[in-house]
């Protein structure tokens, strides 16, 4: 596996890889590598003969400096665990200076997608997913891109991004990475104190709990209400917003039966940390 830090260096390995008829797939990560961006990492080299994964802290992403600051960096661990797992081509990890020797000045407008739940409560934080990864798909210009179900709305906003950019590359969504308690697998999950991971599981438990008993006895709103105030009943978690949504609009629904494709999105703080998860409604006609 090669480490590649230089975009025409990280070209030019694509290019002859294309030049032998290779099909090539981009994993886009921020690092920190877990068992969740393995599940991504693994699919991509099981349908792809090429395969790039990008490590990279994304600054234009970050409304919270602070956030940025502490981000977790581990990129030689990172490697190790691509290498040990994988059988991945090239780590892309370039320097902050290397992706914006000018700062980026785009500014994309996704519409509704983009103005509910993360893009109401992190201003500017998919435009500058936007940045990063339509840069990403320039360099590399993979057949494929692996993106997680976990940043559910990140995956909607990609998806429009390539229709609007009209770039030529499949996305493929991967469902969601848990441990054995429920929990999503997230790099944040190892800024959490052992009271809070203890009690994080929680969250994906309550939301289980609306689909499994209480989706049929209320409407989405009063489950909405029932989710966030059992979930702030506990000690270290606040719920910062849950939501119900149509799965492609990614617009509030009035009634389970709006739509067929029903999900929950909730951001909610466990102690310091922010986590998100998600989780679908079944839907019965
Ligand atoms: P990051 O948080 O590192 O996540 C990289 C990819 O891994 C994302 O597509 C995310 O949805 C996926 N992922 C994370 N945890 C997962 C889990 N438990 N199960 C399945 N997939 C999981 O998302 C980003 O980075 C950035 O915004 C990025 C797209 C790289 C742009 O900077």
């Amino acid at each position: 596996m090669k480490t590649i830090a230089t975009i025409s260096e990280l070209k030019q390995v694509v290019a002859s890889a294309r030049a032998e008829g290779k099909t090539i797939g981009l994993v886009p990560t921020m690092g920190a590598l877990h068992i969740g961006h393995l599940s991504l990492i693994k699919r991509a080299c099981s349908e792809c003969d090429f395969v790039v994964i990008s490590v990279f802290v994304n600054p234009t992403q970050f409304n919270n400096p602070e956030d940025l600051r502490t981000y977790p960096r581990t990129l030689e661990a990172d490697k190790k665990l691509i290498e040990d797992n994988t059988s991945a081509q090239v780590v892309f990890a370039p320097s902050v200076e290397e992706i914006y020797p000018e700062p980026d000045t785009r500014q994309f407008a996704f519409g509704p997608i983009a103005e509910v739940m993360e893009g109401e409560h992190r201003p500017g934080h998919f435009n500058g997913v936007a940045q990063i990864v339509s840069k990403l798909f320039m360099f590399v210009e993979p057949d494929k891109a692996y993106f997680g179900e976990k940043d559910f709305q990140q995956l909607a906003i990609i998806r429009k991004m390539v229709k609007d950019l009209d770039f030529k590359i499949q996305i493929v969504g991967c469902p969601i990475v848990r441990y054995m308690d429920g929990l999503a697998v997230s790099s944040r999950n190892a800024l959490l104190q052992e009271d809070e991971r203890a009690i994080a599981p929680i969250i994906q438990a309550t939301l289980r709990r609306s689909v499994e008993e209480k989706q049929y006895e209320m409407t989405p709103s009063e489950v909405i209400s029932w989710v966030t105030k059992t979930l702030n009943k506990i000690e270290h978690l606040e719920v910062e917003y849950y939501s119900i949504v149509d799965g492609l609009t990614l617009q509030p629904v009035n009634d389970w039966t709006d739509t067929d494709y029903v999900v929950g999105c909730i951001t909610c703080y466990c102690g310091k940390v922010r986590l998100i998860d998600n989780i679908t409604y079944k839907v019965s006609e």
